[in-house]
């Protein structure tokens, strides 16, 4: 009989059995990988998708990219971002969509590490701070999956952190015999994701496994840290991890420097909060 790693596994090689991703995506996908589009191309293709170019534009202008209500065209979102960074835009929309409404907590936590993800790689004048900003949205999508491709082990989980106090990837690695970061690894390969996105999302809890985007991977799991320290949103569990070391000295971190990013995250926390009610209250279903 297959174990239950298998079993994941199969079910994110299937694709047919994901969420369904827009033909645009699929087609933003292949123009991605030829390095000769411009980014005229790539703005029309996500133009012929209003509904999809809407969801971009809302996300490039939330608090995740400091560029609040500066963006108004895809085109101008290409620019500022890169292919890349939009491409996952994209599909972390359609992705979103179905956290927004079953984990609002997760959804919540999520982008309060990409806020936490970006203020830190700007303090710390890292390059690709849009790129860092992204991983970190995307970081604990693992769980995404698990809550709805596995609703019933998604359950046993919750009852398992309770029972026993546990953070949920301990209780993932106990009862799935795999964990969110594994399974969020996967799904980004079969996606396409490029490395500086996949290596944060498979490595955040193990920033010392991160070799090429080590810095992107440590700011990833330092924002993490601070998010669940600061009690906003909910990834899951209550535990608050200790920051690992490998990641406070690849960032050069100080308590004081920590201190100054958190006073800056907190400040914007209440942003974050009023865009993630503004999308659940706009989003009504029509009939
Ligand atoms: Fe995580
Ligand atoms: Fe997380």
């Amino acid at each position: 009989m297959d174990n239950k790693r298998t079993e994941i596994r199969r079910i994110i090689r299937d694709t047919k059995s994901l969420p369904t991703l827009p033909g645009v995506i699929a087609k933003l996908s292949s123009l991605a990988d030829n390095h000769t589009i411009s980014s005229q191309e790539m703005a029309r293709v996500v133009n012929t998708d209003q509904v999809l170019s809407a969801k971009v534009l809302k996300l490039v202008n939330s608090a995740f990219y400091g560029f609040s209500g500066r963006v108004s065209t895809v085109s101008n979102a290409l620019i500022l971002l890169g292919v890349n960074v939009v491409k996952s835009l994209a599909i972390s929309s359609s992705i979103f969509e179905i956290m927004e409404k079953n984990v609002v907590g997760l959804w919540e936590h999520s982008m309060g590490v990409a806020v936490a993800a970006n203020v830190m790689a700007k303090r710390l004048k890292l390059p690709e701070p849009e790129e860092t900003s992204t991983a970190a949205l995307l970081h604990d999508i693992g769980k995404v999956i698990i809550k709805i491709k596995l609703e019933e082990d998604f359950n046993k989980l919750t009852a398992h952190i309770n029972d026993k106090g546990l953070m949920m990837i301990e209780a993932e690695r106990e009862l799935l015999e795999t964990d969110h970061a594994e399974i969020g690894e996967w799904l980004a390969q079969t996606w396409l994701l490029p490395e500086k996105l996949s290596e944060p999302i498979a490595c955040h809890h193990n920033v010392e496994r991160s070799v090429v985007h080590q810095t992107k991977t440590a700011v990833v799991h330092v924002a993490d840290v601070l998010i669940k320290a600061s009690a906003f949103g909910f990834s899951g569990d209550d535990v608050v991890p200790r920051i690992q070391p490998v990641a406070w000295k690849k960032l050069g971190l100080t308590e004081a420097l920590l201190e100054s990013i958190i006073e800056e995250v907190e400040g914007k926390l209440v942003e974050v909060k009023n865009f993630s009610l503004e999308v659940q209250a706009g989003d009504e279903p029509k009939a």
